[in-house]
């Protein structure tokens, strides 16, 4: 891996934080709270990674540090010994999710050496994502939803009907939606997720083609460590509701508001992303305790040698 930094004992200790932080949460899934969900996996990823040789700093966390009592961005996580290491992450991924017990909710995080990770303020961004295989530049923020799918279903000499569009299933992505339909494209509307949903882009067999929309600007930075192990183009630009906004954009070192970051500037860094199901979804398998044992599911990827390894462990609870 990269300088022996991203080491292969590193990520399994990743692996090992995103089991332990899905456990946790689990156990509060379906219980109709979603910030006892949210605290319960937020206190295990902290305790799992005070275990871990390396020097972590949170860039992506749960807020700023008056605001988050734990894995605020700044904080420093680890033993103090090891690589410096800046740190994505998102204990539970589908708040909602977890606390209805709906499908899709993810423990997910993402390393890079130190400043290979965008400081995304806590603000919205237009995303917009293709897997691997495609010409650079295929598709554009500044496209329509159904030029980009019809630039897809061009160069692939498919049918615009047989490409499908992962939109997040909000109000605000009605015109998006309305884009998409007048060209043809099939739209598969989810209620909440939109790491899984652009990671959906870079497997066949899930048979999302394209990625749109605006969700939060941590969940992209994300979402983009994962694109950045298996190929694939991301582009995202920060949106602003109002000055405060801009003021933590402004925190974070962000100076021009209106750029289009691409992949590679999103994640700058070679990464290791993430993450363990916390409920069961169409990416990974969720917790779930069984005679005794907990057995969880866990996708862990490399962008060093684009290794994509998923992860079945089981041990006694
Ligand atoms: P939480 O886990 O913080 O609830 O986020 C879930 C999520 O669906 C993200 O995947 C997505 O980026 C964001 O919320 C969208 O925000 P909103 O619910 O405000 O539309």
């Amino acid at each position: 891996m990269d300088n022996n930094v991203l080491t292969a004992s590193l990520a399994d200790a990743m692996v090992r934080v995103t089991e332990e932080t899905a456990i946790a949460s689990e156990r509060l899934a379906g219980r109709g709270d979603e910030k006892k969900a949210d605290a319960a996996a937020v206190d295990a990823m902290r305790k799992a990674f005070n275990a871990v040789d390396f020097q972590g700093r949170v860039v992506i966390g749960e807020g700023e540090r008056d605001e988050a009592p734990m894995l605020y961005i700044g904080e420093e996580v680890g033993t103090g010994k090891g690589p410096a290491i800046d740190i994505a992450l998102d204990p539970l991924e589908g708040t909602t999710l977890t606390a209805k017990a709906m499908a899709n909710a993810l423990a997910v995080l993402a390393i890079a050496p130190r400043g290979g990770l965008l400081h995304a303020p806590d603000t919205y961004m237009d995303k917009l994502a293709i897997g691997p295989g495609y010409p650079e530049g295929i598709v554009s923020l500044d496209a329509t939803p159904a030029e980009n799918i019809q630039a897809l279903a061009k160069h692939s000499g498919r049918r615009v009907e047989d490409m499908t569009v992962c939109v997040l299933d909000r109000p605000r992505h009605q015109d998006i939606i309305d884009s998409l339909r007048s060209a043809g494209a099939r739209i598969a509307l989810i209620s909440d997720g939109d790491v899984a949903g652009v990671i959906a882009t870079t497997n066949k067999l899930t048979g999302i083609d394209m990625y749109v929309g605006q969700g939060g600007a941590p969940e992209g930075v994300l979402a983009a460590a994962a694109l950045k192990c298996v190929g694939g183009q991301m582009y995202g630009r920060l949106v602003f509701r109002n000055d405060d906004e801009k003021k933590r954009a402004t925190r974070v070192g962000i100076t021009d508001f209106g750029k289009t970051y691409s992949l590679n500037e999103l994640a700058s860094g070679e990464t290791v992303f993430c993450a363990t199901g916390v409920t069961k979804g169409n990416l990974l398998d969720g917790v779930l305790f069984r005679d005794g044992r907990v057995h969880t599911h866990t996708l862990v990827m490399t962008s060093t040698d684009g290794m994509v390894r998923y992860v079945r462990s089981s041990r006694k609870v």
